[in-house]
């Protein structure tokens, strides 16, 4: 094993930490990222950013680091208090939406970091090192959150203060996606056989093709990592696009022997950082809530049978 490798002095200890790289460009979806965050964009009534705090929250974490960048600050603002606003909602009795503003608030003590430059995933991560020191962290990236009754974060943390590694959630996705994901090469975890899900990653590979593709099991936009991932991506050079790729620091850390596992999410995960995504994640929660959900799938489904009507007259 490398000198880069104390793996020993993290084992045991659990993160308590959360890092949200939120510096991002948002180039997928322009023009409306232009002045506002992709964060910022609401799910029904809640920016995307709450429900992945909220997450982060719900797995014990409250300790929560922003990464923000140009244009960006506004994110912050979300997660304070408001007293004007609060003492207009109260002198009205509005006691509902006082408590979902004042919640915000209580959600997680917020800290905040500026990425100068969006110079990559690993970079935008490597401003965490000051905050988190060399104790494991939650990385939860800015665009996608999971399904509230299909926790993935405490088994990810759990597992994570077992191995002192790095440990990653993937989806199965369709064979003809892979190119659009980090796909990883896996083996079996006999030694974490409790763990349900779970796998021992042997290998990480960034977008390949349908033929070089090891297995359909594509990275998702959580991980809890090591200290010693500020040491990797110090070592890391700019790799694809010329950014300082997280993924090929954690590869430097694989094979330098950390143990990295995975556990495969069978909950559904809402993708925002996409018109399309954003929209399926939208109209699903929407249908889901007590208070809108039965007019608004009334109304989808008079739409969509709208559609199916006129599809059938043009063919
Ligand atoms: P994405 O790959 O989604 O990049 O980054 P992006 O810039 O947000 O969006 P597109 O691809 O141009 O549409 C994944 C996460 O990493 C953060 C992003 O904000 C997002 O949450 N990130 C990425 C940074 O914080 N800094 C960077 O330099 C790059």
């Amino acid at each position: 094993m490398s000198e880069h490798t104390p793996l020993a002095q993290a084992h045991g200890q659990r993160a308590t930490k959360a890092v949200i790289p939120a510096a991002g460009l948002a180039t997928r979806f322009l023009p409306a990222t232009k002045a506002v965050p992709k964060e910022l964009l609401p799910v029904v009534d809640r920016p995307v950013l709450q429900y992945i705090v909220e997450e982060a929250s719900r797995a014990g974490i409250n300790d929560v680091l922003l990464i923000t960048g140009r244009g960006k600050t506004s994110m912050v603002d979300h997660f304070d208090r408001q007293p004007y606003l609060e003492a207009r909602l109260e002198a009205k009795g509005d006691m509902e939406r006082l408590a979902a503003v004042r919640g915000t608030s209580e959600l997680a003590e917020i800290y905040t970091c500026r990425q100068g430059e969006p110079l990559g995933l690993g970079h935008a991560v490597s401003y965490a090192e000051s905050h988190v020191g060399d104790a494991p962290f939650v990385v939860l990236l800015g665009d996608e959150f999971t399904e509230e009754s299909q926790p993935l974060l405490p088994q990810m943390i759990e597992l994570q203060s077992r191995t002192g590694g790095i440990v990653l959630a993937f989806i199965e996705i369709p064979e003809d996606q892979v190119n659009r994901y980090g796909i990883a090469s896996v083996s079996e975890a006999p030694e974490y056989a409790d763990v349900e899900n779970v796998v021992r990653v042997t290998g990480l590979v960034e977008k390949p093709s349908r033929e070089e593709a090891p297995s359909n099991l594509a990275v998702v936009g959580r991980y809890v990592l090591p200290g010693t991932i500020f040491d990797a991506i110090r070592r890391t050079k700019p790799g694809s696009g010329g950014e300082i790729q997280l993924t090929d620091a954690m590869a430097l850390l694989l094979a330098e022997g950390t143990p990295v596992h995975g556990i495969v999410y069978r909950g559904h995960r809402y993708d925002t950082g996409m018109p399309l995504g954003y929209l399926q994640a939208v109209v699903q929660l929407a249908s889901e809530r007590d208070d809108l959900g039965p007019a608004f799938t009334e109304w989808l489904k008079s739409f969509v049978a709208g559609l199916d009507r006129n599809a059938g007259k043009a063919a």
